[in-house]
């Protein structure tokens, strides 16, 4: 009879491997530049680098800069697609897709061909539909999304920076082109300067790696939040999660797969979340990113966190 495989990293405790993988990061010389087209980001050190892993239970365990807040930019689009799906389910899926773009995340040229409806809540479009649903759905996009990331990540203070908001808001055109041209489609329902604003103040969240992993947790629990209340249902959980690996690093999903092999999302501001569902959440965070808009550094310490550990979803 065909024994199952040992359980994979049976250690108790995943420091031993983060402090490896920190010393692996840095000596590596390749960092990639932090995005420009941001103002406001583009200062930020390449050579910063933090990472945490939180269990289930909220245990987190972190190395280098893992406690300093950074900008959350596209990964709070993970947590607004969660907000969304929970309150409107399937429905949602009439006004954006759930299929790989192949295209830049703030690319414009599908939007065309497909009447208006975004390929997927990941690149700028699907999120901008999102955010759109959300602020319908409460009339506050942005305090809900707070009030959502202060609870699961036990920090209260936890907020948005109003001169990155301003810098993105005053480097907005593309973003507001994104958004006048869905409007055109009757895919936006509030007034498209209003939605905007919340956008661009969902993209300024800043947090740390610590607070990012936990606020994720709820992905790892199968849909369960920090207090023990549901969020979404145990499959709305993993359509979540497999939107994340199809689409999740935008152009470069395909790679990322194959080298981390989770679901992750990532930000211009330099983080990536990623899940191992049932075991642990993570968040890796270094300023400079490759061509397609991913953390160099970060992809570069999740791959060897799967190889090292074992856990993937593979
Ligand atoms: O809207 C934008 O372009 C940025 N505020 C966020 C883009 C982003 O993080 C995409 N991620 N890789």
């Amino acid at each position: 009879m065909i024994q199952p495989p040992a359980p994979v990293w049976p250690a108790d405790s995943f420091q031993p491997v983060l402090d490896r993988i920190a010393i692996e990061i840095a000596v590596r010389a390749e960092r990639g530049a932090p995005a420009d087209y941001i103002p406001a980001l583009a200062c930020a050190d390449p050579h910063r680098f933090g990472m945490a892993v939180a269990e289930l239970d909220g245990t987190v365990y972190g190395v280098g800069d893992w406690q300093t807040p950074f900008s959350a930019q596209s990964l709070t689009k993970t947590f607004t697609l969660a907000l969304v799906l929970a309150q409107e389910g399937e429905a949602l899926w009439r006004y954006v897709g759930r299929e790989p773009s192949g295209n830049p995340f703030n690319s414009l040229v599908q939007l065309e061909y497909e009447d208006g409806i975004p390929r997927n809540p990941f690149i700028n479009a699907g999120a901008l539909v999102v955010t759109d649903h959300l602020h319908s759905l409460t009339g506050d996009a942005i305090g809900t999304l707070l009030e959502f990331l202060r609870a699961e990540s036990g920090n209260p203070d936890l907020g948005f920076n109003p001169s990155v908001a301003a810098s993105e808001t005053a480097n907005g055109d593309r973003n507001a082109a994104l958004a006048h041209f869905m409007a055109s489609y009757g895919n936006v329902a509030n007034p498209v300067p209003v939605l905007l604003d919340q956008y661009f103040r969902q993209c300024s969240v800043e947090a740390t790696c610590a607070e990012l992993a936990l606020a994720t947790g709820f992905l790892a629990r199968h849909g369960i939040r920090a207090d023990a209340s549901s969020l979404l249902t145990r499959s709305q959980a993993k359509q979540v999660n497999a939107i994340m690996l199809t689409c999740g690093t935008y152009d470069a999903a395909g790679d990322f797969a194959y080298r981390v092999g989770l679901p992750g999302k990532s930000g211009v501001g330099g983080g990536i979340i990623a899940v191992v569902p049932g075991r642990c959440t993570l968040c890796v965070w270094s300023p400079g990113l490759d061509a397609r808009g991913n953390s160099v550094a970060g992809v570069a310490a999740l791959d060897p966190f799967t190889t090292l550990t074992g856990l993937s979803v593979f």
